[in-house]
């Protein structure tokens, strides 16, 4: 299985979000998606975005999966403003972005919440995406519980290449991903991210399990180029 992940972080709104799903069904109208290949094709829009655009991926018959950016690390409760697994029931939300290095950066985020975090999905049995970068692999990994690791997905995403549109060779990426199989295991699905393009995106299909996209998933062209 290859996944294509979306990540929106604070962009689109409604209005942009409908035009965006429209286009991608007239594209993939045009184009359709190989149907040999098991892929995964996921959009993380923010979260007041996610009932409508649930309803017109349905309606529209697309076969998008979605996702969020974040979630509490408590469950439903007197947390004013968070948003909890339990907020999120019928939005048609399957996966969870979770430790991206925004939140950690400008919202001090620790591996701890963050792992928190991770117990919460689990248990409303939404799929994680944790995102790491090596100086915090096995410091992230500490805060899981073994059992935890296959049930997850990495996301290895070196803070130089983040929106800076330079990505890293498939070349050094690849050892990256090794040493992270190592650490948590195996069977634990791997993707690369860092300014992904259609132009570069076969290299890392090739050698781990998909991309984390950021700038190539907001217009309907350039996401509809990162998948066969
Ligand atoms: P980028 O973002 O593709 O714009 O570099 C990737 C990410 O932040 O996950």
């Amino acid at each position: 299985m290859k996944y294509i992940v979306g990540n929106w972080k604070s962009n689109h709104n409604l209005a942009t979000g409908v035009e965006f799903l429209t286009q991608l069904h007239e594209l993939e109208a045009s184009q359709p998606r190989l149907k040999d290949i098991e892929q995964e094709i996921v959009i993380c829009p923010p979260f007041p975005l996610l009932g409508q655009l649930n309803e017109e991926n349905n309606r529209l018959g697309l076969d998008l999966k979605f996702g969020v950016q974040n979630l509490s690390s408590y469950p439903a409760g007197a947390y004013t403003g968070e948003v909890c697994t339990q907020n999120l029931a019928d939005l048609g939300v399957q996966y969870v972005i979770l430790g991206h290095s925004e939140r950690r950066r400008y919202l001090e985020e620790t591996s701890v919440q963050i792992g928190a975090k991770v117990t919460q999905a689990l248990i409303a049995g939404l799929k994680p995406i944790l995102c790491v970068d090596e100086p915090y692999l096995q410091e992230q990994a500490d805060t899981l519980d073994s059992s935890q690791f296959e049930q997850i997905i990495i996301a290895f995403e070196p803070l130089s290449a983040i929106g800076t549109g330079q990505s890293l060779s498939s070349e050094s990426v690849a050892p990256v991903i090794e040493k992270i199989k190592k650490t948590y295991s195996a069977q634990t699905p791997v993707l690369y991210g860092g300014s992904v393009t259609g132009e570069t995106v076969s290299s890392y299909l090739d050698i781990c399990d998909g991309v984390l996209v950021g700038g190539a998933s907001l217009t309907a062209t350039s996401f509809r180029q990162l998948y066969m």
